[in-house]
């Protein structure tokens, strides 16, 4: 018998950043990207539902549940795009994996930086199927907090080593091309999104704005070519204009999700579009000729968290990097909630 019930597993940020630098960013990155794989090929399994959204004026708060039957994890996630104007993120997260069996939480960790992780991991996973071969200049469309785990995803699962960096502030593109010199990376920051598409066979957009944008407009986009669209995950809030989108082939995460938040909200309802998990289960084709322009039309989902916690999870148990948490209540007798408390009372001690 455990006889600790009381006490949680829990990752701190200091401890994310412990764990992530004992495994080395590059190793994690692809092996949580094989782990978010493995979970995309058995999609049926899991029950899915679009995340719960709260908007407000300024942002939405969101809860991404998920269970495969025997794990249930959920998320809890921000994204506030005016936040860093006051020193804050725009997107923060913590989440909790839990035993389907007791119900009893297994992890409770924060997903800040982990959603970083897995957005890139999951990223780079889609555009090994739907980018062209070959590939090695990408286009990074906004360089904030997770511009370099998409840069190092990519290098570290296609091979991408060429940066075309381009943000509305330049001292955000500075920010990267500091963090990532001496990483081998042949890094060019350009004036304009169009500069940056130049020569560039991948284009990633991870821009944020609480507003239907145009990063990249219909003229921009060669054929051949693949966009990793980041951004564009709420409800009016996008990048591409929908003339690319009708150009494209479209893969996305879960329909139901992605008709409300991705860029194909620009589409009628009914517009096609092909279930990454499909392409990777091998029932339905990734890329099929040269000339397509493939787009993945990311807005993150509760699966790719459910991989992440289970994934982080795993590795605690060769890398100890949590504190125990006092987050359940344990009585002697499982019905004796209340004496528990009565015994606590500062008048019986
Ligand atoms: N799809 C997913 O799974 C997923 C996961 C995490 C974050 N996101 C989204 O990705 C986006 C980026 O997140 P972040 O944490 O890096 O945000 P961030 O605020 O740290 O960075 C965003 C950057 O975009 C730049 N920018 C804004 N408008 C621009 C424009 N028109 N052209 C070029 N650059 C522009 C800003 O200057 C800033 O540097 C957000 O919209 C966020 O909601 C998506």
């Amino acid at each position: 018998m455990n006889k600790h019930l009381n006490l949680v597993p829990f990752v701190s940020v200091d401890h994310m950043m412990k764990l992530v630098h004992a495994i080395g960013v590059e190793t994690f990155l692809v092996e949580l990207a094989e782990f978010i794989e493995e979970d995309f090929r058995r999609w049926p399994y899991f029950d899915k539902t679009p995340r719960v959204a709260s908007h407000s004026a300024e942002g939405v708060i969101e809860l991404m549940p998920t269970s495969d039957g025997v794990l249930y994890g959920f998320k809890y996630v921000n994204g506030h795009p005016k936040n860093t104007r006051d020193g804050k993120q725009t997107v923060t997260a913590f989440g909790v994996l839990c035993d389907v069996a007791t119900g009893y939480p297994l992890l409770l960790t924060e997903m800040t930086l982990l959603t970083a992780l897995r957005t890139a991991a999951t990223s780079a996973m889609a555009a090994r199927v739907l980018a062209p071969a070959g590939a090695r200049r990408m286009a990074l469309i906004g360089n904030g907090a997770q511009a370099e785990f998409q840069a190092l995803a990519f290098r570290a699962m296609l091979g991408i080593d060429q940066l075309n960096l381009y943000d509305i502030d330049a001292a955000a593109s500075r920010k990267v091309q500091r963090n990532v010199a001496g990483l081998g990376f042949d890094i060019t920051i350009c004036a304009t999104a169009q500069e940056a598409v130049l020569g560039a066979q991948i284009v990633t957009t991870a821009t944020a704005d609480k507003q239907n944008a145009t990063i990249l407009t219909d003229n921009m986009v060669g054929s051949g070519i693949h966009i990793n669209g980041v951004g564009g995950d709420c409800p009016g809030k996008t990048e591409l204009h929908a003339d690319i989108l009708r150009r494209s082939s479209i893969f996305v995460e879960y329909p139901p999700q992605t008709r409300i938040e991705g860029e194909i909200q620009q589409l009628p309802a009914d517009h096609p579009v092909t279930e990454l998990w499909e392409v990777l289960a091998g029932t339905s084709p990734g890329r099929e000729s040269e000339s397509q322009i493939t787009l993945f039309d990311s807005v993150g989902f509760a699966i790719e968290d459910f991989s992440a916690l289970r994934y982080v999870r795993g590795r605690l148990a060769e890398f100890p990097m949590f504190e125990q948490l006092d987050l359940l209540a344990d009585p002697d007798e499982p019905r004796d909630l209340f004496g528990m408390l009565l015994r606590a009372s500062p008048l019986t001690a």
